[in-house]
Formats: C-alpha cells, structure tokens, sequence
C-alpha cells in the first residue's frame, strides 16, 4: 500500500487532477550530465553498467532529487536498457545515443528483439523497490520508450533527423512494421511492469519522436501499439503519462491512445495544449530548455505564463519542454524549482 504522504504527493495529486498544495515540478532528464556529481559517480562506467548496478541506479536518481528539491524522482535508465537486458545488441553511444549493431530490416530482425522477464532484471526490481523505501512521499516515476521512438533506433541504426527507413517501412511493408511495433509494445509493457510491481508510482511513455510523423501516419501505424502498452498498464492504477516533442498536431491523439497526463512540448502553450486533448487532462511542461541559458530576468516571467496558462488545465506538472540540456546550470534548475514551488502555492 503507498504511504499516505506518498498519495497526497503534489505530483500524483495534479496527475489525478485533483487540488494540489504547489504545483508539482521536475525535470525530464534530470538525472545526467549537468550534474557534476552524476558525472562522478559514472566515471569509467558506461551506460549499460550503470544501469544493472542498483548502487548506482539509486544514487543517481536520487541526486536531483537532493540536489533540486523536485517533486518526483525518474528512474535512472535508458528507452533501450531494456532490448539490452533481453540481450540485443544495442549500444549507447556517449554524445551520440543508441547505436544499433545490426539495424532491422526483415522479420528475422524483428525475431531478434524480446520483451525482458523479471528474472532478467533483478537489478531493476532491487533498485527501484529501495528507491521506494528511500524516497518516502515522493513519487518514483517508471518509464519506458514508445514502439516509435525506439523502433526509429533500430530501424535507422542510430539517431536520425528524418526516419526515413522507419517511414519506407511503414508504407512499404506495414506487416513488417507492424510486428515489430507490436513486438516493442511488449518490450515497453514488460519493462513497466516490473518497475510498477517493484514500487514506482506512475509511468512516462517517452515517444520523443513521434513528432517528425503526419497526424495520419501516427494514427495509422502508431497510435495502437502505444494504445496497447497504455491499456496494459491500466489495471496497475498509476497515473500514465505520454510525451513527445514537436507533436503539437498529435496531442489529441496521443493523449486518446490511453495518456492520463499529457506532455507538451515549448511550441504550444498549455492552455491551447488542453484545448487540443480529445478530452480536458492534465499536461505536464512547458519551459524551452533554451530558456536555462537566458538569465534569471528572462526565465521568471516565462515561469509566470505557464503557470497561469497551466491553470486553464484540470492539473499541470511543470517540467521543461524536452530534456535538461548535458551543460544547464544546476543552479539555475533549482531555483526554478524553488520558485514554481513557492509562487504556485495556496
Ligand atoms: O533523469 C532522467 O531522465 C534519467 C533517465 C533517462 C535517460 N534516458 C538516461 C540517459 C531517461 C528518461 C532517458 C530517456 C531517453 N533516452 C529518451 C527519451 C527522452 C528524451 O530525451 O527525449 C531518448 C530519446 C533516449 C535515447 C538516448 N539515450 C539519447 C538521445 C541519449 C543521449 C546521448 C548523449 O550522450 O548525448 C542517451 C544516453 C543517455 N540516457 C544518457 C543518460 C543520462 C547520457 C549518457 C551518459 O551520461 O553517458
């Protein structure tokens, strides 16, 4: 049973829409390289390591969390930890991102991904239940990468600005891409699984991509694999929310394929965001990760929209628009925090 403190948290509280003390914050990306004690504790450890460590899971998701003081911890992983778990050989490259050994291309490719077991990740479930037991009332956010955005790695090979081979397949061999998309709603659905069992109290599904898609594709060729990792989630009651960049034009849609929570990117404010849902929900955003570069006297009045464009919704979490850039200032992170949680406050 969570805790109530736990349960009356201000981000589970605003994802369910119901009153909240402050408004919420924090930040995708949050744990990583602008921290300079992430980067310590990562030194000579790759990626993957990293993650199959509970030591350092742990440490690393709860330094933001001292450090900024935000209302929500997210596990510390990768989209594409889990097709490693299960074996795939998928790399991800510092200053790069996921690189795929051997792109897919045909069925056998698609034959090679598999969704991981617990018994896979033991880590995973180590980490993530005694961050639970150390995090107390404040929520531990799972996630797991959407079946576009990671289908876009394993199909270009790498990252990509087009999609153009994750495009040719959808329309030149739709059975092809639809079993691998179905194949990476398993991978996505199995990978939450175990994080929600162990004790994370909501879920993100990052389709960080699916922007570069037309309303029409999305709806066709994405919308029910997301819409199936979103119905098997379900019945965990934890809040699901569903974020990508640059989808001002899908944000109906993706919050129909089954999102609690909406997250919007800088390009649309969140009163318009609310507008564009196929319902009223709470939205989860808006501050341009560019803004951390500005200045104070820039940032505070931009803070001051969102937040009142923010209560046009019947919740906000205030996060960035995308990622926390690898060189932000941290103490430019915390004081927005500071100041979200202080001027939002009744
Ligand atoms: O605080 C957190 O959010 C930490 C957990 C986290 C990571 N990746 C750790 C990570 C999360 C939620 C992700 C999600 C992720 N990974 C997404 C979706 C979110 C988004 O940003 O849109 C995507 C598209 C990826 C794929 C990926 N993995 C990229 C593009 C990169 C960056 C490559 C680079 O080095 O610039 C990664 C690697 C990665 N994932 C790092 C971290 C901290 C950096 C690697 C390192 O520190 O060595």
């Amino acid at each position: 049973m969570p805790s109530t403190s736990l349960d009356r948290s201000p981000y589970l509280l605003a994802a369910r829409g119901e009153p909240v003390p402050h408004t919420p914050v924090w930040f995708m990306r949050q744990a990583g390289r602008a921290l300079p004690e992430y980067r310590k504790v990562r030194e000579g450890i790759t990626m993957l390591e990293s993650c199959m460590r509970p030591d350092l899971v742990v440490e690393i998701t709860l330094q933001p969390v001292r450090r900024y003081g935000v209302d929500a911890a997210i596990f510390f992983s990768d989209i594409v930890a889990p097709l490693q778990f299960a074996g795939y050989d998928i790399e991800i490259k510092p200053g790069v991102g996921p690189v795929a050994a051997d792109p897919i291309r045909d069925a056998a490719g698609v034959a090679a991904v598999r969704p991981v077991t617990a018994a896979d990740v033991p880590f995973t479930t180590e980490a993530v239940q005694q961050l639970a037991s150390e995090l107390g009332g404040t929520p531990l956010i799972g996630f797991a990468g959407a079946p576009f955005t990671v289908a876009s790695y394993l199909v270009e090979g790498g990252p990509s600005k087009d999609f153009a081979k994750t495009k040719a397949m959808m329309h030149g061999s739709p059975d092809l891409w639809h079993a691998l998309a179905d194949r990476l709603a398993d991978v996505a659905i199995a990978y939450l699984a175990v994080q929600v069992e162990a004790g994370a109290s909501a879920i993100q599904l990052f389709d960080s991509w699916a922007g570069g898609l037309s309303p029409r594709d999305y709806e066709r060729f994405v919308l029910p694999h997301s819409a199936k990792v979103f119905e098997a989630i379900k019945s965990y009651g934890v809040p699901r929310v569903h974020f990508g960049v640059n989808t001002g034009e899908l944000l109906g849609l993706m919050s129909a394929a089954g999102a609690d929570v909406v997250g919007v990117d800088w390009r649309v404010p969140l009163d318009e965001a609310v507008r564009r849902l196929d319902t009223p929900k709470p939205v989860q955003g808006n501050l341009d990760p560019a803004l951390l570069f500005a200045g104070w006297d820039a940032i505070e009045p931009e803070i001051d929209r969102i937040l009142d464009e923010g209560k046009k919704a019947p919740g906000h979490i205030f996060n960035l628009g995308h990622g926390v850039p690898p060189n932000a200032d941290p103490d430019v992170l915390a004081r927005i925090t500071k100041y979200v949680q202080n001027r939002s406050a009744r």
